[in-house]
């Protein structure tokens, strides 16, 4: 009998933008159209209004949900008068997310394929040419951001032993603090003059639909990643209004939907930050699958 196993997970990685990643059982495969998100997020950060620092604010500041920033780096941002910027990334999974973003904040144009990068995955020789031109959610040179801070977590202890080490494996451990949460839960951003994006690629598949999945993803994806409730956006409506119960400063919420949720998506969002602007971007496939939340600059 031929095994339906994903051959990302016999091979043991998973390449996603641009970058190669250790994928297990453990977490879900990591899909093309979720870089979407990371473009999205280099976008926004690589507007100056995105992050305007609101002098009046306190900043006596309290910050992250173990950590702290470092002082430095919140002097730093004073003295240009901008705020620093924290992005969330939940339920991180393999950590492609967060890392992608961590490696293109911090390393330009460096996305090098780790064939070249000397991690230690038990790979195929890659012979995929070395692409340097500027990825695609483009943050251009000058405008890169040393002030971010990145915050993944994830409500499975296992997924987030992978993000570590997939962290490990691009040099981007220091940059990245992982928090076991189920959603919001164990995070704690309180006082702080900052600029919050939250970025996620919950679980959206409506439990009833799961048994029909291709046997590839519902025999081995984890289900935790999968499942998203009765309609698919349970998670989604739990973690909206998590963040409407907290006093924190988001600017953004980024989220991958699919692609029958569309409709459901804006009408939820609209119930819960009546203030915010609201809109749906397309995958390559002109399938909805990006929702944006951002609060009025
Ligand atoms: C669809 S996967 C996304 C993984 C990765 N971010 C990606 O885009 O490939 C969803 C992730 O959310 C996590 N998750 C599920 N329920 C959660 C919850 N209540 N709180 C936090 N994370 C959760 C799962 O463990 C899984 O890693």
């Amino acid at each position: 009998m031929v095994s339906s196993k994903p051959y990302q997970y016999t091979k043991g990685w998973v390449e996603f933008y641009k970058l190669r990643f250790k994928v297990t059982p453990d977490t879900l495969i990591p899909r093309p159209e979720t870089e979407l998100l990371v473009d999205e997020v280099l976008q926004f950060i690589s507007q100056p209004q995105s992050r305007n620092c609101n002098s009046s604010k306190k900043s006596n500041n309290k910050l992250s949900s173990n950590k702290q920033l470092s002082n430095n780096k919140v002097n730093n941002n004073k003295a240009k008068n901008l705020s620093p910027i924290i992005i969330l990334d939940i339920g991180t999974g393999s950590g492609n997310i967060a890392i992608s973003l961590a490696k293109n904040l911090s390393h330009p144009y460096d996305n090098r394929l780790d064939n070249e990068l000397d991690i230690e995955l038990d790979s195929e020789p890659n012979n995929q040419p070395n692409n340097k031109s500027e990825p695609k959610g483009s943050v251009s040179q000058n405008q890169r951001l040393p002030d971010v801070k990145i915050i993944a977590s994830d409500i499975s202890k296992k997924a987030l032993k992978i993000a570590k080490q997939n962290a490990k494996l691009h040099k981007v451990e220091d940059k990245i603090e992982f928090v076991q949460s189920n959603l919001l839960s164990n995070l704690d951003l309180s006082d702080l003059n900052y600029t919050l994006i939250i970025v996620t690629n919950l679980p959206y598949i409506p439990t009833g639909r799961i048994p029909y999945l291709d046997p590839s993803v519902k025999d081995f994806e984890p289900h935790i990643a999968l499942d998203g409730g009765k309609d698919g956006f349970d998670l989604y409506r739990k973690l909206f209004s998590q963040i409407k119960e907290k006093s924190w400063q988001t600017k953004l919420i980024i989220g991958e939907i699919d692609y029958t949720h569309g409709e459901l998506a804006i009408n939820e969002s609209q119930n819960y930050f009546p203030d915010f602007q609201i809109e749906t971007k397309n995958d390559l496939t002109h399938k909805q699958r990006i929702l944006l939340i951002k609060r009025g600059l």
